[in-house]
């Protein structure tokens, strides 16, 4: 760990709370490598941790309080009794964050009385720039409330009660930002399974860069319904295609469900959504009456607060875009376990996890829809610029892209990207460092005991 950054951080601390830091906890942010929005339809991802990361400073306070302040002086300060905690979803004010994490394992360990806590949070991760700043800090939330109660929670349930708590800011979101920031390894991205929860290690080849580059373009799931239209979408077309397949269809929630149900292939998938659904957007007055459903009920048992607006669904494109995007996550996984080991980078290896990344950001951008004018152009600017690969990273709409970079061509494509996208737009050019570097996966989330510094 930085101690200069430590150091900085225990001084801003003791000068907010008048007291030295008992401990700091610790979690990364991360970068989706493939398999995007297909977490909460219940399929595998493949993501990584990065160095960049959410740290909060820790004492216990016996006021039964929580006092939060951010070095970052843009976001205010804010205290709560440890009781009754709401979490006001009409804005996304950043603390929000902090209390789901917070509310979650509050909840968990079921305490008559947990401990009140002063906190500085230091962040590193972009802000609203798709690399899972939000899910970091839910994270660092939870961490930190677990080890002020001296209390002790796996890894693995800890990432699944965030993922829960952090619907309470009104997102639906999958597992895969709280489950890599608890389960990444240093050194290797991690395919990530869900029912159960399990993360393996796959290893990338040397010769291998990840780049990622922000499109400037701000991006806060919470803040808009995108995010949760989208989710709807997709339980929506499991329900119709269940019940087109003659399965029990009011049990199935996620499109994974139908297709475990029918036990075949994504591919095969991919087939039944031709077959049951249509291209042509579904009214309500289709959907309900395909499912036998009032308006309201539709409303109450498939969308979420922020979607009830919304009169049409296009459930063929976003069926299509999971079933493929699984696939394709599979491919990656397989091409990874194939590729050379320590003795240099396979072309062909390369251009194949390549190819995988280009067909999940042309399926993100056609199907699902979650790309916008701006990550597009920089995907562009970066094959051009020598990226084997390169797609949009994370929720979308904005926010950053990762590609894949022979680290021969490293150089070159720096500066072509530089030149092609950030110096077009002298405001691009703002915090360059922070929003275009290539990375290394990152170690998962942890505590750290407080060592005096020497000042
Ligand atoms: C956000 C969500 C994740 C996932 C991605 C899209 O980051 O929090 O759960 O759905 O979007 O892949």
């Amino acid at each position: 760990m930085d101690t200069e950054r430590l150091a900085r951080i225990e001084d801003h601390f003791k000068t907010k709370f008048g007291s030295t830091p008992q401990f700091y906890a610790r979690a990364p942010g991360r970068v989706n490598l493939i398999g995007e929005h297909v977490d909460y339809c219940g399929y595998s991802v493949l993501p990584m941790a990065i160095q960049q990361d959410i740290l909060i400073a820790v004492a216990s306070n016996n006021m039964s309080e929580i006092n939060l302040s951010n070095t970052n002086p843009r976001y205010c300060d804010f205290s709560n009794t440890v009781h009754d905690i709401a979490i006001d979803t009409t804005r996304p004010f950043w603390y929000n964050y902090f209390l789901c994490g917070f509310k979650g394992v509050q909840e968990h360990l079921g305490l008559s009385e947990t401990v009140g806590m002063n906190c500085l949070v230091d962040g590193t991760i972009p802000a609203n720039s798709g690399l899972s700043s939000s899910s970091a800090l839910v994270c660092c939330a939870g961490l930190a409330t677990m080890a002020a109660n001296q209390q002790t929670i796996s890894m693995k349930e800890l990432a699944e009660i965030c993922t829960r708590s952090e619907r309470y800011v009104g997102t639906q979101g999958g597992g895969m930002d709280q489950s890599i920031s608890f389960l990444a390894r240093k050194g290797s991205a991690m395919l990530i399974d869900f029912e159960p929860l399990r993360a393996t290690e796959v290893s990338m080849p040397p010769g291998a860069v990840f780049v990622i580059a922000s499109s400037c373009v701000e991006m806060n799931k919470a803040a808009t319904a995108h995010f949760n239209v989208r989710v709807a979408e997709c339980r929506i077309a499991a329900k119709i295609l269940a019940k087109a397949m003659s399965l029990r269809w009011q049990e199935v929630v996620k499109l994974k469900d139908v297709q475990d149900a029918q036990q075949v292939s994504t591919m095969d998938m991919l087939a039944m959504v031709e077959t049951y659904l249509h291209p042509e957007p579904y009214s309500r007055h289709e959907i309900c009456s395909a499912l036998e459903l009032s308006n309201t009920q539709l409303d109450s048992m498939l969308l979420s607060q922020n979607t009830t607006h919304v009169q049409s669904f296009k459930l063929y494109q976003r069926a299509k875009h999971v079933f493929g995007e699984a696939d394709r996550v599979s491919e990656f996984r397989l091409a990874c376990h194939g590729a050379p080991g320590q003795g240099g980078t396979d072309a062909a290896f390369l251009r194949s996890v390549g190819e995988l990344m280009n067909a999940s950001h042309s399926s993100c951008r056609d199907l699902y829809e979650c790309s916008c004018d701006e990550l597009d152009d920089l995907v562009n600017i970066c094959l051009k610029s020598g990226a084997v690969g390169s797609r949009l990273t994370g929720a979308g709409w904005g926010g950053c892209t990762v590609s894949l970079v022979p680290a021969e061509r490293l150089p070159a494509f720096m500066d072509g990207v530089r030149g092609g996208f950030y110096e077009a737009d002298p405001r691009r050019m703002h915090q360059l460092a922070e929003n275009f570097f290539a990375t290394e996966p990152a170690a998962g989330a942890s505590i750290l005991k407080h060592q005096p510094t020497a000042n």
